[in-house]
């Protein structure tokens, strides 16, 4: 089993380069499926979660080849519309291949992604949805069986709750046939952007993205074998993993290749934190003082308020702040499982429900010891905690850190850290 050691306690600085964002990318790929041509990913980071994609669209019958960094794929050839429970599970955002493949085929058959039953959480808005755009779904043997019977019974699909999933799901069903479809409280998040600029480029008329409401106009199939060039935005979860590690060392350096305006819900709580941040163009200039403020209140929010993605991160850092910070987890029921290994690293962190507590332990030190990551950004975390531990820190678990960070190790021992891993 792989793992990374940590020789905590060093102070850093430097540069370093943002990749591009897991999240943008993923829905991306899926809609490589719509266009009958090439398309070619520029600089998509090689993260477990992309070769799980890559797994999913080869198995569709598209080629899928790396040059370089860069993704080329050829979705001319789509044969099958069955994705088998191996690839679904091992991906919960598989899911968003359903929408692509029913618009490219008239119908998808896939397990449900973590083996959750249809009607209830976590797909269940994207099945209403899809309810209302005149498909029709059965569950077989433990299969979701999609197929386009008839026209939309509905051309405006309100989501109860603005998933991003969800959102994504719809876009790529409406993206290819005569069909105009209207989304409202659709997600605003900056991936949607990304992922309507792709399918604009595909031909689809996708308007109001970034806002709650979303009208897409599809294309005609036969109009869609072109060559999509695309390079997606940069990860902005990252850009807060490479802030809270500078943060959490009291450390000062550049972040590149960011995109400010994703940042802003971000960069606002690390300002209140007592850090300095400057941007110039795609630049971060980031100071951080020897010890943190305490903020407030942290409420995850959907965008544009602060993501759930980054409480475990920006946690880490308020361990060693002086002062008692408080967050309030509204996105998802069960995302504070970094929390015990925080503490088994002298944090002091308590939780009751949605809420947690962080007690800052003024600016002394974490304490270097053996934990375990059981979800991608409480990975994160516990890295960026284990920068500022005294001592050494094992931490486990890295087939969760593997999906969504490139060479994380890499990029922070460029800013002076010491991070090595052992496979
Ligand atoms: C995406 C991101 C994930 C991020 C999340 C929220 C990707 C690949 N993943 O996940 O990193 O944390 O957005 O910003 O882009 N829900 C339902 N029923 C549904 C769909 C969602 O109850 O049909 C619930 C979920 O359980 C969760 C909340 O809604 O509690 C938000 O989910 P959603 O916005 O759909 O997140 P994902 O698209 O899964």
């Amino acid at each position: 089993m792989s793992k990374l050691i940590i020789e905590g306690g060093r102070r850093l600085s430097g540069s370093v380069i943002i990749h591009k964002a897991k999240n943008a990318i993923l829905p991306i790929l899926a809609a490589t499926v719509l266009n009958g041509g090439d398309n070619i990913i520029y600089n998509c980071p090689k993260l477990k979660d992309v070769f799980a994609t890559i797994n999913i669209l080869r198995h569709l019958g598209c080629v899928a080849e790396y040059h370089g960094d860069d993704l080329h794929i050829n979705s001319s050839n789509v044969c099958r519309a069955d994705i088998t429970p191996n690839l679904m599970e091992a991906m919960r955002s598989s899911v968003i291949f359903l929408g692509a493949v029913m618009a490219r085929c008239g119908h998808a058959i896939a397990s449900p992604p973590g083996g959750c039953e249809i009607g209830l959480r976590p797909i269940d808005l994207h099945i209403k949805a899809f309810k209302q755009l005149g498909i029709s779904i059965t569950e077989k043997k433990g299969e979701i069986v999609c197929k386009k019977k008839r026209a939309s019974v509905k051309d405006e699909i309100f989501l109860s709750f603005p998933s991003v999933g969800a959102t994504e799901n719809i876009m790529l069903l409406a993206s290819l046939g005569g069909n105009i479809v209207k989304i409202s409280n659709a997600a605003k998040e900056p991936e949607i952007i990304d992922l309507a600029n792709f399918l604009r480029e595909l031909g689809a008329r996708v308007i109001g993205d970034g806002t709650s409401e979303i009208i897409i106009s599809g294309v005609a199939l036969k109009n869609t074998n072109k060559l999509i060039e695309h390079t997606c935005i940069p990860d902005r979860i990252v850009a807060a993993t490479y802030m809270s590690a500078l943060a959490i060392t009291g450390g000062e350096g550049e972040v590149l290749q960011i995109n400010e305006e994703h940042m802003q819900p971000i960069t606002a709580v690390f300002k209140d934190m007592g850090c300095n941040i400057e941007v110039k163009h795609d630049t971060m200039t980031f100071y951080a003082p020897s010890i943190l403020n305490r903020v407030d209140y942290i409420r995850t929010q959907p965008h544009p308020g602060f993501p759930t993605d980054a409480q475990a991160i920006v946690m880490a850092a308020l361990s060693v702040a002086r002062g008692t910070s408080i967050f309030s987890e509204n996105i998802f029921d069960n995302r504070y499982k970094h929390i015990e290994e925080l503490n088994k690293m002298g944090a002091d962190v308590t939780v009751d429900g949605r809420i947690a507590v962080v007690r800052g332990i003024d600016g002394r030190h974490l304490r270097g010891t053996n934990v375990v990551a059981r979800d991608l950004r409480g990975a994160g975390a516990l890295v960026v905690s284990g920068l500022n531990a005294v001592g050494e820190t094992e931490v486990k678990g890295l087939e969760h850190l593997d999906r969504g960070y490139y060479d994380l190790e890499n990029g922070l021992n460029g800013l002076g850290a010491n991070v090595v891993r052992i496979n």
